[in-house]
């Protein structure tokens, strides 16, 4: 039995929401509170899976109730629930929740978003990095990126083009934006192609409140970044990202699919960032063990921390709401079978993609013990001849590179 808890000061919604869930109730344990300091109390008797808050209500608002539920009980999950008329107040909580949800509230878009927060918490088994991920605000940007779209926003004309072109460089800024546009706050379309539509629609004066008002983005540690060698697993992200586009597209995939193996391809790699900026030493450790004994960087992971970056990643992805296509590519890049999925989506991409990329750069310490892609998965897809597939995707890669010696 999961707990969810729902704050909000209108019993009219409250009422409504009791009503809404009743076929629920075998399912989930359900609390209602009228003010933020009833929602504490009641949680402080029982901690809570994950709370539900309206945004605007009178002595403590949403976003500071979420920021002491943030503080006290870091893994329960946090999602608001608020009308649009605040804009100031919802960039506001942008760090806070994990997701936005837009009244009044479709009763399956809730219905997913508090089953999917459930469901992330069997994800990890490694409770201390639940903890970790669901209390991150931002991820670290590569310095000289981070400096690059700083400067760019305080031109006098900023051009949406290079912001688009800095952030799709950027695993932290792509993943950040991502959650943005996801987030039923903006009202904007949920499938968006690219960073740069992305920032167009959330507009220039958005992105900049975001920016220097409420700091979505950082720096990634200079030093770090360099005793660990990690510049590369920014370009290595790029290059799978248009990889796994170039795969989707060679496999007659649509322009969705296409689109999110794009994105997913940039941010597949995003749990080493959490994990090297939270862990330090251990995951330095881990890395030299991998590259001293020949071993995939997720099979040392597994051992020293019973997770994965593939898992970390995609727990956080979940956590903000990102769409399951995502997600699941994140999650299973290292291996697809277990997302027993029997037909082409971003993931074949992002699996084929990322293990091309390590191969072709020769990248020691996650080149697989064959250098090859899961055969056996795919096979199994109905809708793909993969060795047909493969040879048109060599093709154009070497059509790609001869153009461009
Ligand atoms: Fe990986
Ligand atoms: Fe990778």
């Amino acid at each position: 039995m999961k707990n969810i808890i729902f704050v909000d000061d209108d019993m009219d919604i409250l009422t409504g929401l009791k009503r809404m869930f009743r076929p629920m109730r075998h399912e989930w344990k359900m609390s209602f509170a009228s003010s933020g300091k009833e929602a504490l109390e009641l949680m402080d008797g029982e901690p809570m899976d994950v709370i539900v808050s309206d945004m605007r209500m009178p002595e403590m608002n949403g976003a500071q109730l979420l920021m002491a539920v943030k503080e006290k009980w870091p893994q329960t999950v946090r999602i608001i629930l608020s009308g649009h008329s605040d804009q100031e107040l919802i960039l506001r909580s942008v760090e806070i929740a994990h997701r936005y949800l837009a009244k009044p509230c479709d009763g399956d878009v809730m219905r997913e978003a508090v089953e999917r927060g459930c469901s992330l918490r069997n994800m990890l088994h490694n409770p201390e990095l639940e903890s970790i991920v669901s209390g991150l605000e931002s991820l670290p940007s590569l310095p000289h990126l981070y400096t690059e779209i700083i400067d760019v926003l305080k031109s006098p004309d900023p051009s949406i083009k290079k912001i688009g072109e800095i952030v799709e460089q950027d695993i932290g800024m792509t993943t950040k934006i991502l959650q943005l546009v996801n987030s039923a706050f903006f009202g904007l379309p949920r499938h968006v192609a690219s960073p740069t539509q992305a920032i167009t629609l959330l507009g220039i004066d958005v992105v900049k409140s975001l920016v220097f008002a409420i700091q979505v983005f950082s720096q990634f540690d200079a030093k770090l970044l360099h005793e660990l060698h990690f510049e590369k697993v920014w370009s290595h992200s790029v290059n799978v990202g248009n990889l796994a586009r170039m795969l989707a597209m060679e496999a007659h995939a649509d322009s969705v699919c296409a689109d999110q193996a794009y994105l997913a391809g940039i941010i597949h790699d995003v749990g080493k960032l959490i994990l090297a900026i939270n862990l330090r030493d251990q995951y330095a450790g881990a890395i030299h063990n991998a590259v001293e004994k020949n071993v995939p960087l997720f099979m040392v992971e597994r051992d020293a921390l019973g997770t994965t970056h593939a898992e970390v990643g995609a727990y956080l992805l979940g956590l903000w709401g990102m769409p399951d296509a995502i997600v699941e590519a994140v999650a299973y890049h290292h291996a697809p079978l277990e997302a027993r999925v029997k037909y082409f989506v971003p993931l074949t991409a992002v699996h084929v993609g990322n293990l091309y990329e390590h191969y072709n750069h020769n990248i020691p310490e996650e080149i697989p013990a064959e250098a090859g892609w899961d055969e056996p998965y795919l096979q199994s897809l109905d809708d793909l001849d993969s060795a047909k597939w493969l040879a048109d995707c060599r093709a154009k890669i070497k059509e790609v590179s001869d153009d461009e010696a």
